[in-house]
C-alpha cells in the first residue's frame, strides 16, 4: 500500500491522528473550502462585472491570453474598493457563511485599525495556484497599475492548506504532459506558464517567484526524471540558475538549461515564436549543466588563477550533488576535458567535498524509521540515506533484496598465493548475504539499530546451518522485524537502462552492481565508524586539556590520542576518496579462504 500509494502520489494516513494533528486538518478543510469559494467568486468578477471586464478582462485580452487559457487556469480578477468600505470579497464571503478568521488566515483579507475587512488582492488579477489534484490551495494577484509602489505579485501566505515550498504552479495541468514528453521544463512565473501551455508547449510548471526547493523537485520527479530549466538571460535569472540546478541534481534528476535570448522572458517568447520554433529553439538551445556551467563562469574567469579555481570548484560541486556514483565519474571525465584538467585532479577534489559533505551530514540528527507525513516521495536511493541508521538500512535492504544473489569476488593473486606458489587470481564465488556477514565480521563492525541487528544475526545464524534467509523468512511474528522489512523493501534499486544507450556506455551486469553496492554500504559504515572515532578522540583531548587529572599519565595519554586521532582522519580521507572510485574492495586472502 505505501509503494502504491507513493506511486500515485496518494498521502496514507497510518495511524489515529493527535488532536493537534486532528485540528490541522480541520483547518486545512475550511481554508479548503474558503478557497474554492473565492476562485469562483474571483472567476465571476472578472467574466460578469463591468470593472472585472473592462479593466481584468482588458488586460489578460491586451496580452493575447484566450478564453480558453483563462479558463483552464481559472484566472480571476478582485474588484477594486473605495478605501473607506469594507472589501467586496469579504462583504460576499461573510454574506456566504465564511468566517472572518479563515479570511484572515487565507491571507485573503487583511484587518484595518478600525477592525474593518479590506481585501488583500483588491484591484489585481487573480492566478489560482492550485494542488497537483487540481484544488485550489492559493493566490497569485497582479497588480495592473504602473505605479512602482506596489508590489507587481503579491501572493497567500503560509499555512496549512498552502505550502509554498511544495506547491508548483500549473502542475495540474502539466502532469500528462510531462509523463508524455518524458520531461518537465521549469519557468519562472505564472504568465510563463500559461503563455507556453497556450501555444501548445503543455510540459511546463513554475516555482512562482520563489527559489526551487528540494519538495517541487520531489513533486516533479514523480512524472519525470529529465527536466529542462528554462532562465532569463539576465544576471539575476543565470544566479538563481546556478542555484537551482544543484537542487535538481541532488535529487537525481538528469538537468537541461536552456537561457532565453536577452528581454525575453517564456511568455513573450512562446507568443512570437509558436509551438514548433519553440521546440526547435529548445532542442537546439539546451545545454547539459556542466556546459552551461562552464561556459557561463568561464567569460567571468578568463586567465584569473583564483577564479578558475572557483570555477572548477564549482563545477565538481555540482558534480558532487549526483547521487549515482557511475554517472558522477562520467561527469568528471567530461568536464575534465572542458576545464582543460586532469582526471584525478578533479577526482581528488570531488573527494575533498565528499569528506566535507559527510561530515556535515554526520552532525544532522538521525531521521526516525517510520515515515513522517513529509518524507521524501519517490524512491529513495540506495546510498543517499542520512546518518548512521539510514545506512544501515541500505545494508538491510541489500541483504534482504539480493542476500541469495551469488557473486564472485576475485583476489589479486599476490594476495592469493602464498610466495612461490601458484601465480593465478583466486576467484571466491558466494552470496552476498556470506560477503556481507563476512565482512561486517571481519572488520569487527556493529550494527547498531536493534532491529537491524536482529535480522543481521538471523542471517548469520542461518549461514552456519546452510540457508540464506528471504524477506519471506522473516519475522512473521516479530512486528518490528515486519515494519522495518516493509519500510525497507518498499524502495528499489535501480538503474535506468535509458541513461547508459544515451551516454553509448555499457550497462553494468547486475552482478557488477550489487558488488559495487556491498561495497558502498560497507564503506559508508566504515566512514561512519572512522568519524565516530574521531570524535570521541576529540572529546577525551578536550577533557584532558582541561582537567589532566582524569589521566594517570596525561602526557602519554594525549600523545598515544594524537596518534589515534593521525590513524583516523587518515583512514577518513582514504574511504572517502574510495567512494569517488570505482574499484572493488577486495577481501584478503586469508579471509578469502575463510569463507569458501
Ligand atoms: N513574483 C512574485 N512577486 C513579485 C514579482 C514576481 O511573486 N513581486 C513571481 C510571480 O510568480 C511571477 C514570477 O515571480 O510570475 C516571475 O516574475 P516576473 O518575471 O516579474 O513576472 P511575469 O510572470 O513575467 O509576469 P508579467 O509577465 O505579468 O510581468
Ligand atoms: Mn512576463
Amino acid at each position: 500500500m505505501r509503494w502504491l500509494a507513493r506511486k500515485y502520489g496518494i498521502e496514507i494516513q497510518e495511524r489515529q491522528l493527535t488532536a493537534e494533528e486532528q485540528a490541522e486538518q480541520t483547518e486545512r478543510e475550511s481554508l479548503s473550502n474558503l478557497a474554492t469559494w473565492a476562485q469562483k467568486w474571483f472567476t465571476a468578477q472578472l467574466l460578469e462585472t463591468g470593472e472585472g471586464k473592462s479593466v481584468g478582462l482588458g488586460y489578460l485580452r491586451k496580452r493575447d491570453f484566450t478564453d480558453a487559457t483563462l479558463q483552464d487556469f481559472a484566472v480571476g480578477y478582485c474588484p477594486e474598493r473605495p478605501w473607506s468600505e469594507e472589501g467586496a470579497l469579504a462583504e460576499a464571503a461573510k454574506k456566504a457563511g465564511y468566517q472572518e478568521k479563515w479570511l484572515l488566515s487565507s491571507g485573503l483579507c487583511r484587518k484595518r485599525d478600525d477592525n474593518s475587512l479590506y481585501d488583500f488582492y483588491r484591484g489585481r488579477v487573480i492566478f489560482p495556484i492550485r494542488d497537483v489534484t487540481g484544488r485550489f490551495i492559493g493566490f497569485g494577484g497582479r497588480t495592473l497599475k504602473t505605479d512602482k509602489k506596489a508590489p507587481k505579485y503579491v501572493n497567500s501566505p503560509e499555512s496549512p492548506l498552502y505550502d509554498k515550498s511544495r506547491a508548483l504552479y500549473g502542475i495540474h495541468l502539466s502532469r500528462n504532459a510531462i509523463v508524455r514528453e518524458d520531461r518537465a521544463i521549469l519557468v519562472e512565473g505564472y504568465t510563463d506558464v500559461m503563455a507556453m501551455r497556450q501555444a501548445g508547449v503543455e510540459n511546463v510548471v513554475a516555482s512562482s517567484g520563489t527559489a526551487l526547493t528540494v519538495e517541487q523537485v520531489r513533486l516533479l520527479r514523480r512524472f519525470s526524471k529529465r527536466m529542462t530549466m528554462l532562465f532569463d538571460g539576465d544576471p539575476a535569472g543565470l544566479r538563481a540558475a546556478i542555484r537551482g540546478v544543484d537542487i535538481v541534481l541532488g535529487e537525481g534528476l538528469d538537468v537541461k538549461v536552456a537561457v532565453l535570448p536577452d528581454g525575453e522572458d517564456p511568455d513573450t517568447f512562446a507568443k512570437r515564436l509558436g509551438k514548433d520554433a519553440m521546440v526547435e529553439w529548445l532542442a537546439e538551445n539546451s545545454r547539459d549543466f556542466i556546459r552551461f556551467k562552464i561556459d557561463l563562469l568561464d567569460k567571468e574567469a578568463a586567465d584569473d588563477p583564483i577564479k578558475r579555481t572557483e570555477l572548477v570548484r564549482s563545477v565538481v560541486q555540482s558534480i558532487a550533488q549526483v547521487p549515482d556514483e557511475l554517472k558522477r565519474t562520467v561527469y568528471v571525465q567530461e568536464s575534465a576535458g572542458r576545464l582543460g584538467m586532469q582526471v584525478e585532479d578533479l577526482l581528488a577534489e570531488l573527494g575533498r567535498q565528499a569528506v566535507a559533505r559527510l561530515e556535515k551530514e554526520a552532525k544532522a540528527p538521525l531521521p526516525s524509521l517510520t515515515p513522517k507525513k513529509d518524507a521524501p516521495i519517490g524512491a529513495p536511493r540506495l546510498t543517499g540515506r542520512v546518518g548512521r541508521s539510514g545506512r544501515e538500512q541500505d545494508l538491510l535492504r541489500l541483504l534482504l533484496q539480493y542476500g541469495r544473489h551469488k557473486i564472485t569476488i576475485e583476489v589479486p593473486s599476490e594476495e592469493a598465493a602464498p610466495e612461490g606458489e601458484n601465480e593465478e587470481p583466486m576467484t571466491i564465488e558466494g552470496t552476498l548475504a556470506e560477503f556481507m556477514i563476512h565482512e561486517l565480521d571481519m572488520v569487527g563492525l556493529a550494527i547498531r539499530h536493534p532491529v537491524v541487528d536482529r535480522i543481521v544475526q538471523h542471517f548469520r545464524e542461518s549461514i552456519v546451518a546452510g540457508h540464506i534467509p528471504g524477506p519471506e523468512d522473516l519475522g512473521i511474528t516479530d512486528p518490528e522485524v515486519v515494519e522495518l522489512t516493509a519500510d525497507v523493501l518498499v524502495s528499489e534499486f535501480t538503474l535506468s537502462k535509458n541513461w547508459f544507450e544515451r551516454h553509448g556506455i555499457e550497462p553494468e551486469t547486475e552482478e557488477q552492481q550489487l558488488k559495487r553496492a556491498l561495497e558502498g554500504a560497507l564503506h559508508r559504515l566504515l566512514l561512519d565508524e572512522a568519524r565516530g572515532e574521531g570524535y570521541r578522540i576529540k572529546a577525551r583531548l578536550q577533557e584532558l586539556s582541561e582537567d589532566p587529572s582524569t589521566s594517570e599519565d596525561p602526557a602519554s595519554e594525549e600523545v598515544d590520542l594524537l596518534r589515534r586521532k593521525i590513524g583516523v582522519s587518515k583512514r577518513v580521507s582514504k574511504l572517502a576518496l574510495h567512494f569517488e572510485s570505482t574499484i572493488l574492495h577486495n577481501m584478503s586472502a586469508e579471509d578469502a579462504k575463510k569463507t569458501r
